[in-house]
């Protein structure tokens, strides 16, 4: 098997806090990694590095774990910008323009839909994201969920069932009935493959007592239940998560005490959303607040294209830091091995011996800088596993 040494890194962050530093990041210096197949083999100060049958001199550049988008919605057709810019005029985001991308999307072939799925997925992988997860819930019929999880599922082994995006038009007031169909035929059709099920259990989607049905149906298929909550308004989703053991509440904008310290006290983590805050004008989720009571916080894109068309995890970053008042190093972290914890993954989000050798290269000094520097592309490199 061919070893490869990635050689003369001007600063390594392996998120191994045994290694380097002694910090949560685990930086490391004058650093080197060699890889072989798809795993780290040896870390370590340069001096101290072995020999390896292939060198690649990263030029004193950063070297960072892989960002991990723990949350996005790929599989959709047309945009919603019109949408976009008169919220910027002043009209609230709500959930019903789903409905628009709904539509747009069942007419779409399946080449449309490849192809934009992939269009977004390179754009993530050119942002260092080496990690995605891909949700479902913009067909609503089970043919079409089935078709988009089948896309999904050819680009990533993260893939999530969201059947209960929200009550398609044609189940107006007949909302039970759907969610029969969504915790029945349509879940038994999209299971196979499938690794997640995710409700958005908010204001004009899903109450939680539809949301805990639905996520239960999944749980006894084999799925893993994760979900949108509080993006809205404070609905008790939080709780219904830690009381399922979901791997991650998402958004959490409205959050009481008590939603935070039943976080805190359970393996649920908050993945936050700066590109959905930012995209739709409302407050920024307190993720300084989370992170200060033991919350663990995870950062994603939530790639949609209403309310967050962004691929890039540097912008969710550089908003984190700002808006949301974490550290550039626990932005870091909650993008890296905060979202392996919102996958439940411990092969990712981390560089040191027999971890997945995902990592990407930053031309900058520091990893401060994707934060100082917003805005510019400073991804030189990713690096993915096989
Ligand atoms: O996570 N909140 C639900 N789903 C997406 C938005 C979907 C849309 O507006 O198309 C989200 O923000
Ligand atoms: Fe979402």
């Amino acid at each position: 098997m061919t070893t490869t040494l990635v050689d003369n890194i001007g600063l390594l962050v392996t998120n191994d806090p045994g290694s380097g530093d002694g910090s949560v990041l685990g930086v490391v210096h004058d650093a080197a990694m060699v890889i072989e197949a798809d795993r780290v083999v040896w870390v370590g100060r340069r001096p101290h590095a072995p020999s390896a049958d292939a060198r690649v001199d990263v030029d004193r550049q950063t070297v960072v774990p892989g960002f991990v988008d723990s949350h996005s919605h790929l599989i959709f057709a047309a945009d919603r910008a019109a949408e976009f810019a008169s919220r910027m005029a002043g009209t609230p985001y709500t959930a019903g323009g789903i409905a628009a991308t709904l539509i747009a999307t069942r007419e779409a072939s399946d080449d449309t839909l490849r192809s934009n799925a992939s269009r977004l997925l390179a754009e993530m992988v050119s942002a260092g994201t080496t990690t995605v997860e891909i949700k479902s819930g913009y067909g609503l019929t089970t043919d079409d969920e089935v078709r988009g999880l089948a896309i999904a599922q050819s680009l990533t082994a993260e893939s999530t069932f969201l059947g209960a995006h929200v009550v398609p038009i044609e189940y107006q007031g007949r909302r039970d009935d759907y969610v029969s169909l969504v915790a029945g035929s349509m879940l038994d059709a999209c299971a196979p493959g499938t690794r997640w099920i995710d409700v958005f259990c908010d204001r004009g989607a899903f109450t939680v007592d539809e949301a805990r049905r639905i996520l239960q149906a999944g749980v006894s298929r084999g799925l893993l239940p994760r979900l949108h909550a509080h993006q809205l308004e404070r609905t008790g989703a939080v709780q219904l998560g830690v009381e399922l053991d979901a791997a991650s509440v998402d958004h959490c904008n409205y959050m009481s005490d008590v939603d935070v310290d039943a976080l805190a006290g359970s393996a649920t983590v908050a993945t936050v959303l700066p590109g959905a805050d930012f995209s739709t004008r409302s407050g920024y989720a307190d993720a300084r607040r989370m992170v200060d009571a033991g919350v663990v916080v995870a950062l994603a894109t939530d790639c949609n294209p209403g309310s967050s068309y962004t691929t890039s995890m540097p912008f969710c970053i550089a908003v984190a830091v700002r808006d949301m008042h974490l550290t550039p190093a626990e932005a870091l972290w909650a993008a890296t091995a905060g979202g392996a914890r919102a996958l439940r993954r411990d092969d990712i989000g981390v560089l040191s011996v027999g971890k997945r050798a995902d990592f990407a290269v930053i031309a900058a000094p520091s990893y401060v800088h994707l934060a100082y520097r917003p805005g510019v592309a400073l991804v030189t490199a990713t690096w993915k596993s096989a």
